[in-house]
C-alpha cells in the first residue's frame, strides 16, 4: 500500500527519504515520487517516476534535486492507473504547494467537480490532487494557516494521511492523519516523518504517533499538534522500540524464506511471551477475570491469512473453552446488520494492526461498548492503540508480503489464549496450561522438521514438477478446511498458479465438474478417525476422476497416501495444533514452486504487505 516519508532539518535529506521509501517497499506500490523545497530559493523541486523505486532513484541522479525540506512516496493505485502523471507528489494550479497521500478521499468526485468550477485544473486521475487544490482555495479565504487546516479536513470524507510542503511556508511541513497512520521521529534540530516507524528507527529514539483525526505543524525544532477542531494537544512522545538490523534477509534468497524458517523460534517467543504476562494477562487486556468467568461468546474478526487464522481459532475456543464462537471477514461485517451479544468479547486479528477493513470493524464494535482484544505483530499499530487490549504476536518484523511467520504465532497466540480462558473458566487446571505450552515447542519442532525432511525432494523434484500445474483445488475438513484455504491463498499469491478451496464434502456439489489429469488436488487431513475417513472418500472421488492428488497426512494414514501421486507425512500431533504442524510444509512447498516460476515471491504484483485502504 501507499507509503509517505517526510523530512524537516539542516540536512539534505534526498538519501534518507529514499532509504525510508526503499525500507517500506516490501508493502506493495507501483509508481514513486519525490519533492523538496530548493535550498537557497525554496522553489519546489520533484521528480517522479513509474514502477519500482529503482526507476525513481535513477531519475534523482540524473537531475540531483535535494533540499532541507523534502516528502517522499511510494504509491498503490486506487484511482487511476500506475503513470508517472499520477504518481504522488500533487500539486495546487501553480505548483507551489506539494501533497503526497495514504488513503482513499471519498467525496473526491464533487469536490473536483466544485473546483474545476471555480478554475481550478487537474492534471491526474488520482483523489489526492484535490486535496493540494482544496487547500490552495483555503488557504486564499483563511486568515490563517490553522483555519485554513481545520476548513480543509472538515471538507475531506474519507482516510488519508497526508504531508503538504510549500514554498510559501518554507521552513514547516503540514501532517494530516485521519484513520491512516502517520508519526514524527524527533531528532536532534531535525524531524523524521513517515507512515511507518520503520523508516526512520535508527535515526532516532523518540517517536510521536499522530492520534486520529489530529494534524501537526513541523518544523525543524518543534512541534504543534492540534485536533481537527484546531485545539491544541499535548504531544505524547514514545520510544522506538523497532530495530532496523533486524529486517534483513540475512543470506536468504527472499524474505519469505528467511520468515518461514523463523517459525520455530517465533512460537517459542510467543509462548514465552504469553506465558510470562499470563498471571497479571486480564490487567494487561483490561477485562476482569469475572468478566472472562461470565463470557458467553466469542467473536473473531480479520482479513486473508489473519481470517485464516480466526477460522482455525473458532475450534480452539469452541472445543478448550466451551464458548460458542463467531467468525467474521472484515470487510463483509461492516456492512451487515450488528447484533450486540451479551458477555461477548471481540477479537481483531491483523498481523499489521493498520488493515483498514479490520480497524474500521474493530471501531464499530468499540462504539457497542464490547471488550475488544488486538491480536497484532506490530506494538506501534492503530489497533494496539485502539483496542481496549491487546496481545503482541513474536513473530518479529515480516517484511514478505506473502504471510508466514504471523499465521504460525497467531495461530499460537489464540490457542494459548483459549487455555487461558478456560483455565479462568475453571474447564482445566495449570498444568493443562503448561501441557499446552509444551505441546505448542513440540509443533514448533514439527514444523521445522517439517520442512527438513522434504527440502531436498521439494527443490529438486516437486517444486518444479508442480510449477508445471497452472491450476489447482485444495480441499480440507472440519479444521483443515480453513487450514486449506490459507494454503491456496498461499500457492495462488506468490505463484499465481490458480488455487481454488472447498471444504471436500462440497466436492460432489459441483467442484468436481473441474477435475481431470491436469488438475492437482491438494488434500489437507485431519487425525479424527471419522472426519479422516469422510476425507478418504472425498479423495477417491477425485481420484476416480483422473485428479492429481497430492496429500498433506499423519503417520499411519497410509489408506488416503495410497491414493496420491505425492503425500508428505507428518508425526501424529495434538488434533488442534494439525494446522500449525503443516504449515511450514506448505509454506515450503508454495514458495519452491513460485521460485521455480522465477516470481517476485516477496512483493507480488498487485498486493501490498498492509492493506489501509477499503
Ligand atoms: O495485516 P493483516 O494481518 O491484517 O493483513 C490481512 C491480510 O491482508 C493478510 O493476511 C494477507 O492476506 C496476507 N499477507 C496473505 O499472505
Amino acid at each position: 500500500m501507499c507509503s509517505v516519508v517526510g523530512y524537516v532539518g539542516t540536512h539534505f535529506s534526498r538519501d534518507y527519504i529514499l532509504e525510508g521509501l526503499s525500507r517500506l517497499e516490501y508493502r506493495g506500490y507501483d509508481s514513486a515520487g519525490f519533492a523538496c523545497l530548493h535550498p537557497e530559493n525554496n522553489r519546489l523541486l520533484y521528480c517522479k517516476a513509474k514502477g519500482r523505486l529503482s526507476n525513481l532513484i535513477e531519475k534523482c541522479k540524473q537531475s540531483p534535486i535535494d533540499g532541507y525540506v523534502a516528502i517522499g512516496h511510494t504509491r498503490w493505485s486506487t484511482h487511476g492507473t500506475s503513470t508517472e502523471i499520477n504518481a504522488h507528489p500533487h500539486f495546487d494550479c501553480n505548483k507551489t504547494l506539494s501533497i503526497v497521500h495514504n488513503g482513499i478521499i471519498e467525496n473526491h468526485h464533487d469536490l473536483k467537480q466544485q473546483l474545476i468550477k471555480t478554475g481550478h485544473t487537474f492534471h491526474s486521475d488520482t483523489d489526492t490532487e484535490i486535496i493540494a487544490h482544496l487547500f490552495e482555495s483555503l488557504i486564499l479565504t483563511h486568515n490563517t494557516f490553522k483555519g485554513a487546516v481545520v476548513d480543509l479536513v472538515n471538507q475531506l470524507r474519507g482516510a488519508y494521511a497526508f504531508i503538504s510542503i510549500s514554498q510559501d511556508l518554507p521552513d514547516q511541513m503540514l501532517l494530516v492523519r485521519k484513520r491512516s497512520p502517520l508519526c514524527i521521529g524527533v531528532g536532534d534540530g531535525q524531524m523524521f516523518i513517515a507512515s511507518d516507524v520503520l523508516a526512520f528507527a535508527d535515526k532516532t529514539k523518540k517517536v510521536l504517533f499522530i492520534p486520529d483525526e489530529h494534524f501537526a505543524i513541523v518544523k525543524h525544532d518543534m512541534i504543534e499538534l492540534y485536533d481537527f477542531k484546531g485545539n491544541s494537544k499535548p504531544l505524547i512522545m514514545q520510544d522506538i522500540t523497532s530495530d532496523w538490523q533486524a529486517h534483513q534477509k540475512n543470506g536468504h534468497e527472499h524474505y519469505m524464506l528467511k520468515e518461514i524458517y523463523e517459525q520455530k523460534r517465533a512460537i517459542h517467543a510467543t509462548v514465552d511471551f504469553l506465558s510470562t504476562l499470563s498471571p497479571d494477562l486480564w490487567n494487561h487486556i483490561d477485562i476482569s477475570a469475572e468478566q472472562i468467568r461470565n463470557l458467553k461468546t466469542i467473536s473473531l474478526v480479520g482479513c486473508g491469512t489473519s481470517w485464516h487464522a480466526a477460522r482455525i481459532a473458532q475450534f480452539f475456543f469452541e472445543t478448550i473453552c466451551k464458548l460458542p464462537t463467531k467468525v467474521q471477514l472484515a470487510s463483509e461485517m461492516r456492512y451487515m446488520h450488528f447484533f450486540k451479544e451479551p458477555a461477548n468479547m471481540h477479537i481483531a486479528i491483523s498481523q499489521s494492526g493498520e488493515t483498514a477493513d479490520t480497524l474500521e470493524a474493530l471501531r464499530m464494535v468499540n462504539d457497542f461498548d464490547i471488550p475488544t482484544l488486538a491480536i497484532t505483530n506490530v506494538a506501534s499499530s492503530t489497533m494496539v492503540r485502539e483496542a481496549d487490549g491487546f496481545i503482541l504476536t513474536q513473530a518479529g518484523h515480516e517484511v514478505a508480503v506473502a504471510s508466514t511467520k504471523a499465521f504460525s504465532t497467531q495461530l499460537t497466540a489464540l490457542y494459548w489464549l483459549a487455555h487461558r480462558i478456560a483455565l479462568e473458566r475453571g474447564l482445566i487446571e495449570q498444568h493443562d496450561l503448561k501441557n499446552a505450552e509444551q505441546d505448542l515447542f513440540i509443533i514448533a519442532e514439527v514444523l521445522e522438521n517439517g520442512i527438513e525432511n522434504y527440502k531436498r525432494t521439494i527443490q529438486k523434484v516437486l517444486a518444479p514438477k508442480y510449477a508445471q500445474f497452472n491450476k489447482s483445488i485444495f480441499l480440507g475438513r472440519h479444521i483443515s478446511y480453513p487450514f486449506a484455504m490459507e494454503a491456496a491463498l498461499k500457492l495462488k499469491e506468490i505463484s499465481y498458479i490458480f488455487a481454488q478451496c472447498y471444504p471436500a464434502g462440497e466436492l460432489k456439489h459441483g467442484p468436481l465438474a473441474l477435475i481431470d489429469e491436469q488438475m492437482p488436488v491438494y488434500i489437507f487431513s485431519v487425525q479424527d478417525p471419522i472426519i479422516y475417513q469422510k476425507l478418504v472418500a472425498n479423495t477417491q472421488e477425485a481420484k476416480a476422476r483422473g485428479g492429481h492428488i497430492v496429500v498433506f497426512a499423519f503417520e499411519g494414514q497410509d489408506e488416503l497416501c495410497s491414493l496420491a501421486e505425492t503425500s508428505f507425512v507428518l508425526p501424529r500431533v495434538k488434533t488442534l495444533l494439525e494446522p500449525l504442524a503443516m504449515s511450514g510444509l506448505m509454506q515450503y512447498l508454495a514458495y519452491e514452486i513460485a521460485n521455480v516460476l522465477g516470481c517476485e515471491i516477496d512483493k507480488p504484483r498487485n498486493l501490498a504487505k498492509s492493506v489501509t485502504v477499503e
